[in-house]
């Protein structure tokens, strides 16, 4: 008898390792696993497995509902000024002088590369400077 040609061999190696697929999806299956929402739903939601429980818990982030207050030039600092940290960051400032808040406007351009047009820095800080001008307090 010849030696089986190349489609035989071709055939048998598809047939086996659907075999061999098929064994171990029917092994392998998880024992137990719940619901997506009942994990992450109530707070006594839990999964365990290999020696392991995984437990959900609820957390409460802190609020920061602080915004800009509005001005001119209120648009560019939203814009360029909320990617990275809140308007508390800025807004909980003490009063600065112009020269000061280009200063941190530049160094959040330089340093921490926030993507602030050159163009946009002066009118940014105009308004920034203007913020404590009135007189209440912003972010109280
Ligand atoms: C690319 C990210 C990024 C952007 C965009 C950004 N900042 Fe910041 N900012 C930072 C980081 C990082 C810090 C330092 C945080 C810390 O020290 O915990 C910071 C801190 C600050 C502080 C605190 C004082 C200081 O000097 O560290 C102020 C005020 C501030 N930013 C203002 C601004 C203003 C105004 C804008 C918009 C013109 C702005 N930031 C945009 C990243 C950014």
């Amino acid at each position: 008898m010849r030696a089986p040609n190349l489609a035989m061999i071709v055939v048998a190696l598809i047939v086996g390792s659907m075999a061999v697929l098929l064994v171990i999806s029917s092994t392998s299956r998880q024992p137990e696993t719940r619901s997506t929402a009942s994990l992450i739903g109530g707070d006594a939601g839990s999964v365990s497995g290999n020696g392991f429980t995984l437990t959900s818990t609820s957390i409460e982030p802190p609020a920061d509902d602080a915004t800009f207050p509005a001005g001119p030039h209120v648009d560019l600092v939203n814009q360029n000024c909320l990617s990275c940290h809140s308007a508390s960051m800025v807004l909980t400032q003490p009063r600065l002088k112009p020269e000061q808040w280009t200063a941190i406007v530049e160094k959040m351009r330089d340093v921490y590369k926030a993507p602030i047009a050159a163009g946009d820095v002066p009118a940014i800080t105009a308004y920034l400077a203007g913020l404590g001008a009135g007189d209440e307090k912003p972010g109280d």
